[in-house]
């Protein structure tokens, strides 16, 4: 098959995704370089994870191994987890303190701000050997994130040439984000998730409305989100990134029974022995339960009820993808709310009743795409055509906003397509 160009697409408002984008492995080789290590600003880590001199913490950018850390003076530096000996990696450990970085492999050894310190016999021995007198220690650091920060969220750019943070993620974005971290956080765990699917299909689902009272039952009967509720999308201007949001208590049993008989589903079978398990608990002064944050590419700010939780979508591969969650709750409440959001987050963890099901839907969407790649999805509710905001919740608009950014970035985005 010849390399996927803009003729790829069956439609110009990217209501038709070919299959094949999700299975093609020299695409997904394609979109490391011109998606995750192109003009876009990726969640790496939180300031919160890295509080002392010292302190780093692994991450990713796609599939690229990165190091956040903080030094001496309290300023954060990312680099490519890489030795710019021969490629092996430098950190093996998930986090720690430290004050230098050194590989194992010939141990160069590497400063809190990613330059190259250290050679070991560098002069030779015995006055024979090493390297030759005018290489150059400066040219030879690991490969440098510019970073960014929104209230302690940190973001990185392998780009030279990319926007800046807050304008890449917009004002509804950078509302949310800043409205989850508007006081001081404490990361209360993390869960690591591997899915057998192209991560695409996993970055479609955080932003498909439409399938959240549908596919979990738990969500429906439990209130926690349906589709009867007041809520809708919100987007960036280049409609790359969105806001899904949902009101608590702004529909009825009564609206919800009417709606999911009608649509079949049962809302009905599921009871809870500990009711105020999924109880929402109203602890500011908005009436949001439900606000998933999609940022192009790959990272998830979501409140769920009371659960707070930020996901980084790791590809790996063409064929899995592993998405981690780092669960959080603020410094200053009672032990009794963490574990409050604790008990709710790992509804949606790995193991939870609503996660699991999210990764078995996009394994049976990646199975069964996979031999007939010339065929395609089919993505308008809401509407086909124009992509904007919605302020009701039965859409999957953000989808193909996703899809055009995308195209943008992958040079195939075709004359006269939608924005
Ligand atoms: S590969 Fe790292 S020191 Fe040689
Ligand atoms: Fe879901």
């Amino acid at each position: 098959m010849a390399m996927i160009d803009a003729a790829i697409w069956p439609a110009l408002d990217y209501s038709r995704v070919p299959y094949r984008l999700y299975h093609d492995s020299e695409l997904y080789a394609r979109e490391q370089e011109a998606v995750f290590r192109g003009p876009v600003w990726n969640y790496l880590a939180l300031e919160a994870e890295i509080p002392e001199p010292g302190d780093f913490r692994a991450s990713y950018v796609g599939d690229t191994p990165v190091i956040v850390n903080r030094d001496r003076n309290g300023d954060i530096h990312a680099f490519v987890n890489r030795c710019a000996h021969r490629g092996a990696l430098v950190r093996r450990e998930l986090s720690g303190n430290a004050e230098e970085h050194v590989c194992v492999y010939h141990q160069w050894c590497y400063g809190l701000d990613g330059g190259l310190n250290a050679i070991p016999f560098r002069r030779g021995v015995r006055g024979k050997g090493g390297l030759d007198p005018g290489f150059d220690m400066g040219a030879h650091g690991l490969r440098k994130l510019r970073i960014g920060t929104v209230n302690g969220a940190i973001f990185g750019t392998l780009a030279t040439d990319s926007e800046p943070l807050d304008a890449y993620l917009g004002a509804p974005i950078l509302a949310e984000i800043r409205r989850m971290l508007h006081r001081p956080i404490r990361v209360l765990g993390y869960t690591r998730q591997r899915i057998r699917a192209n991560w695409k299909l996993y970055a479609e689902n955080t932003r498909d409305n439409y399938h959240a009272s549908l596919l979990h039952e738990f969500l429906v009967t439990f209130g926690l989100d349906r589709a009867t509720q007041i809520g809708g999308v919100r987007m960036d201007a280049r409609h790359r990134h969105n806001v899904t949001w949902a009101e608590a208590d702004s529909d009825t049993a009564e609206m919800a029974r009417e709606a999911y008989n009608s649509a079949r589903v049962r809302n009905d079978r599921l009871t809870l022995r500990e009711p105020s398990m999924v109880k929402f608990r109203r602890d500011r002064d908005d009436n949001f339960n439900l606000l998933v944050t999609s940022v192009f590419p790959g990272a998830v700010f979501a409140q769920i009820s009371n659960s707070l939780a930020i996901r980084q979508i790791r590809p790996r591969g063409v064929d899995m993808v592993e998405v981690h969650q780092t669960m959080l709750g603020y410094a200053d409440e009672p032990p009794e709310m963490h574990l409050h959001r604790l008990r709710q987050a790992n509804l949606v963890g790995p193991a939870g009743l609503v996660s699991m099901e999210d990764g078995e839907a996009i394994e049976l969407v990646h199975r069964a795409s996979e031999p007939d790649r010339d065929r395609s999805t089919v993505i308008e509710l809401g509407g086909a055509g124009i992509i904007s905001d919605r302020d009701y919740r039965v859409n999957d608009v953000p989808l193909r906003g996703f899809w055009s950014y995308y195209a943008e970035l992958l040079g195939i985005e075709p004359a006269g397509a939608v924005r």
